[in-house]
């Protein structure tokens, strides 16, 4: 994703999270954070054959640890695959980073998403109360451990 993507990613944030979409602001700084020496952040989008975008996807890295931030496939791509390709690019990236393990949050009511988490082996940890916000929703937090690729682990000595 970059910045001229912001744009788009924004009216299908608009689509997908009615309640709680983030705002250019919180994009931007997100993207800020995917560049530069020591980047924390990869974000990615998927178009479709006419360059539309069709989904979007971002992970934060904190020491061994990533979030998967936002994931997003818009209404008439979902159910082709397209959300597990995203994942397993975050998951992917999460590895290159170093990470052994990755965090996310989803609402509680959202089982299509919990069974696409579930499917690649995260699990239930948690249950953050009024996450989500100004809907005041509960958020499921779930975990799934991760193997540094080989090429960060011989970095890393
Ligand atoms: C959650 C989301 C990203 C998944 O993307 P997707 O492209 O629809 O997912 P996929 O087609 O890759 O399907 C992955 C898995 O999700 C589940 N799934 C997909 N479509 C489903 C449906 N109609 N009903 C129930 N589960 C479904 C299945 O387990 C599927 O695995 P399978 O193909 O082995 O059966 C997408 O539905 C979405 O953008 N939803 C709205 C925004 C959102 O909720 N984002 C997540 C916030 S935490």
């Amino acid at each position: 994703m970059r910045w001229w993507d912001i744009e788009p990613v924004l009216g299908l944030e608009a689509e997908l999270f009615p309640e709680d979409a983030w705002s250019a602001e919180m994009f931007w700084s997100e993207l800020a954070g995917a560049r530069g020496p020591r980047p924390s952040r990869r974000y990615v989008v998927a178009e479709g054959p006419d360059g539309r975008l069709v989904g979007y996807g971002g992970l934060g890295v904190s020491g061994e640890t990533g979030d998967v931030m936002t994931i997003g496939v818009t209404e008439d791509h979902q159910g082709t695959g397209l959300g597990a390709r995203l994942l397993s690019e975050l998951l992917d990236a999460a590895a290159g980073f170093g990470c052994r393990e990755v965090l996310l949050e989803v609402r509680v009511d959202n089982e299509r998403a919990q069974r696409l988490y579930t499917g690649f082996g995260f699990a239930p940890v948690g249950v953050r109360r009024g996450y989500y916000q100004p809907g005041g929703h509960d958020a499921l937090v779930m975990r799934r451990e991760l193997e540094p690729t080989e090429e960060k682990k011989e970095e890393d000595g």
